[in-house]
């Protein structure tokens, strides 16, 4: 299994849990939001955390889909 992972940086608020949450997916850019480290997940430790993380996200711009 592989997922894609991509934040809706118009959304991103900046409020950081995502990267808190899963720092090996996410990390704050300089412009305050967040950027994910990879754009394709093929570990299910991985997606488990980014998808917490997605749940985390008061604005709900974590997008993962299956690739
Ligand atoms: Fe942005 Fe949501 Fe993370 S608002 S910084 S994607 S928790």
């Amino acid at each position: 299994m592989a997922w894609k992972v991509w934040v809706d940086q118009d959304v991103c608020i900046g409020d950081a849990i995502c990267a808190s949450l899963c720092p090996d997916v996410f990390e704050m850019g300089d412009d305050g939001k967040s950027h994910p480290i990879v754009e394709v997940i093929e570990d299910e430790n991985l997606y488990n955390c980014a998808q917490e993380a997605a749940e985390a996200c008061p604005v709900s711009c974590i997008h993962i889909e299956e690739a």
